[in-house]
């Protein structure tokens, strides 16, 4: 009988190898399901989020497969408008049928679904995030909102809703301002609350410019 030894850093790279090739599989369903979807909520969206998660992941040390999976799911159905309590909703049951489908084991698929239930502050399905993958999702997703890419996805979103150009500024700088309030002015990670600095302040300096110009 021939003895096997593996070292540490072999079973590690196979482990992340698997990890890889489940995460590839998962953004292949997602590209299936929400196919050339445009707008605020495109693949790019998912992509860009998963690059600052899994940033902040690094920095806390947290499960990348659980933080990738949480991501690329997230915002896998989209109502735009009204209906983020039906987007979420259907969000949780597809991503569970597809976590179960690809392989996830039951307490990986609850870690995933409770993290995509707290990433939204708008639905009523929201409750505080619990782990510390659900905190990145959060964090990471809140970047994409500010920021000269925050402020190009909320105007094309109001767009969409045939909402004025001021009046969009408008909600948007009060969502701001109630966003900040709720979180007492804090992301939930130390990078996340680095990350978002600078585009919080560009945001908020040009919606003011804009309501000023507007008015
Ligand atoms: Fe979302
Ligand atoms: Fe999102």
């Amino acid at each position: 009988m021939i003895l096997m030894v593996q070292s540490k850093s072999t079973i590690a790279a196979r482990e992340l190898l698997g990890y890889k090739m489940i995460n590839n599989k998962l953004l292949e369903k997602v590209k299936e399901k929400i196919g050339d979807r445009k707008g605020a909520h495109d693949l790019f969206h998912f992509l860009r989020v998963r690059g600052i998660a899994l940033k902040i992941a690094e920095s806390e040390k947290a499960d990348k497969s659980i933080v990738e999976a949480m991501v690329l799911l997230h915002d896998l159905v989209r109502h735009e408008g009204e209906r983020e309590d039906a987007s979420v909703e259907e969000t949780l049951k597809e991503a569970e049928k597809i976590l179960k489908e690809i392989g996830f084991d039951s307490v990986q698929v609850k870690t995933i679904l409770d993290g995509i239930a707290s990433h939204s502050l708008h639905s009523k399905l929201h409750k505080e995030p619990e782990t510390i993958e659900a905190k990145i999702l959060f964090d990471a997703d809140k970047i994409d909102s500010v920021g000269e890419i925050g402020v190009a996805r909320w105007f094309m979103t109001m767009g969409n809703k045939n909402i004025s150009v001021k009046e969009a500024a408008q909600i948007y700088l009060q969502t701001i301002q109630k966003q900040q309030k709720k979180m007492n002015g804090k992301l939930y990670t130390e990078l996340g609350n680095n990350l978002i600095q600078e585009d919080l302040v560009f945001s908020v300096q040009f919606l003011n410019n804009l309501i000023k110009k507007l008015s």
